[in-house]
């Protein structure tokens, strides 16, 4: 992909040649502007010379027809703070399952995550309906059961110490009870907790490096956020995550399938909340642990 200037339309106004960090545009001797064609590699698509330019048509990205949406003034930052200290976890839903258009806009909105040299390399697999969320929370929960079980016994303990190390061990003994909790649940109710009876997932994939799953994290809060703002509920699901990222072969079964060299960052599980009573107050939070330098 690339930039294409039309310098037929251009105003030549210089919005661009100011926004681009790159500087992959300059005036020439005419004032007129430029896309400097040797740094197109240089190029980040960022797409900030056309959030700027003020001429439709001007700036272009080479293969795509997406219409440019217009930026709209924002709330205030109280509201902001507001809205963003009020978003919880939610943890029980109704039966109803998120329409396909709901589900559609939060994906959207997940693009528009930040993302390191804008590489947007994050994927989305969409679950809907209880029976297929719970097959997923089953493979996970089979999972764990046989850790359990492992870790019960003497040469269970060392093969883990072995294979996963001392620190990964030591975790494994201190979620255990609540593992057991997870299991002992779904044997007395079917109930699976790991994905709270969610009507849908979202499981957000990428490259398995550091810097993607920081990319993949950003577009799950947008979703997070957005999903808030449309009175839909969400929880992240770590420990399913964490399961789920060692059961890859069985996830395929199922037909869900991680291209290899991905990985599964986060995982949402999305609903319609169900709340008899509302969240009124926005709870405490530990006083920040901060250092500051220099003087404010
Ligand atoms: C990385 C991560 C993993 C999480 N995993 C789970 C999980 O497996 N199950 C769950 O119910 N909540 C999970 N949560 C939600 C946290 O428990 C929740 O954010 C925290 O208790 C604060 O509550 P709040 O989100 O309502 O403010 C996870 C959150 C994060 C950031």
């Amino acid at each position: 992909m690339e930039i294409l200037h039309d310098e037929e339309i251009c105003l030549s106004c210089g919005s661009c040649v100011e926004t681009c960090l790159r500087r992959n545009f300059q005036y020439d001797e005419h004032k007129k502007v430029q896309l400097i064609k040797n740094s197109v590699n240089n190029c980040l698509l960022c797409g900030h010379c056309l959030a700027v330019c003020p001429k439709d048509g001007a700036l272009k990205l080479k293969g795509n027809n997406e219409e440019l949406k217009k930026v709209l003034p924002p709330p205030s930052p109280e509201i902001i703070y507001n809205f963003i200290a009020s978003r919880r976890s939610i943890r029980r839903f109704t039966s109803k399952i998120p329409t396909k258009e709901q589900i559609e806009t939060l994906i959207d909105i997940g693009r528009y995550a930040p993302s390191g040299h804008n590489s947007q390399d994050f994927n989305f697999i969409v679950v809907f309906g209880h029976d297929k969320v719970k097959s997923i929370g089953k493979i996970a929960l089979q999972f764990y059961e046989g850790l359990i079980n492992r870790l019960n016994t003497f040469i269970g303990r060392q093969l883990i110490k072995i294979f996963a190390g001392n620190k990964t061990f030591n975790n494994l003994e201190k979620m255990e009870p609540r593992l057991r909790r997870h299991i002992a649940i779904y044997k007395e109710t079917g109930s699976i907790e790991m994905v709270w009876d969610a009507p849908c997932l979202i499981l957000i994939h990428g490259p398995d490096k550091h810097d993607s799953a920081i990319n993949s994290s950003l577009a799950g809060y947008n979703i997070i956020l957005q999903a808030h703002s449309m009175g839909l509920g969400t929880c992240i699901l770590g420990l399913l995550r964490e399961g789920l990222i060692r059961q890859v072969n069985q996830l395929n079964e199922i037909g869900i399938k991680i291209p290899g060299g991905n990985n599964i960052h986060m995982i949402i599980c999305v609903g319609i909340p169900q709340l008899s009573s509302k969240y009124l107050k926005i709870p405490p939070r530990n006083s920040p642990n901060t250092t500051y330098y220099g003087t404010l």
